[in-house]
């Protein structure tokens, strides 16, 4: 199953139009979650008491863990999240505050942190108005996947600068778009 979280809200999205051009290319039926549609919520007191409870007593099934168990239960991942303020949209952290339950994405054992995730590779996609910066958005993506998730493959595909005076916006997109190589 190919999972696609999609961290775009703007109408005629350029982040989601690449992501399309790339699930295209991957093949097949995918599962779409939009996450301005999902009602996520950050973590609280109260949700961080019930999830522990639910993990204490092994109730893994619980409704509250139903991204989770999807996200780790997924062939292929392709997350769409255009550049916002050097970093990404908050609703893609609000749903990694809801997937990363420990006993479905990872273990804690002996040594360490073991991922358990199925996906073997998961590709992250950006558009940015100007030149785009991996460190606090991609790179922590890829750190957390790798590390915490156990996937072992994770990949940029971008474009860039599609912000500045005078961008021909399709060219750019288009150009990235005959980029991408599966
Ligand atoms: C809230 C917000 C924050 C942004 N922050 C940045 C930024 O820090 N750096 C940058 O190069 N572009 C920034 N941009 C521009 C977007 O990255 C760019 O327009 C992108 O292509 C938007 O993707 P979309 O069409 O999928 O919404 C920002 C745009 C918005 C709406």
């Amino acid at each position: 199953m190919i999972l696609y979280i999609n961290a775009c809200v703007r109408k005629n999205s350029r982040t989601n139009e690449l992501a399309l051009d790339l699930l295209k290319k991957l093949g097949g039926e995918f599962t779409e979650r939009k996450l301005d549609a999902l009602n996520l919520k950050p973590h609280s007191c109260e949700s961080l008491i019930y999830e522990g409870e639910q993990i204490a007593q092994g109730n893994l099934n619980d409704k509250c863990f139903e991204y989770a168990r999807e996200f780790a239960a997924a062939d292929t991942i392709v997350i769409a999240a255009p550049f916002w303020d050097f970093s990404f949209p908050a609703l893609l952290k609000t749903y990694i505050e809801n997937i990363y339950t420990i006993g479905i994405v990872c273990k804690y054992g002996a040594q360490g942190v073991m991922g358990l995730c199925k996906a073997k590779k998961l590709y992250y996609v950006v558009t940015s108005g100007g030149n785009f910066d991996p460190r606090f958005s991609f790179d922590y993506i890829k750190e957390l996947c790798t590390t915490q998730f156990g996937i072992p493959n994770v990949e940029l595909i971008k474009a860039e600068n599609l912000d500045i005076d005078g961008a021909d916006v399709q060219k750019i997109l288009d150009e990235a778009k005959g980029k991408i190589i599966i």
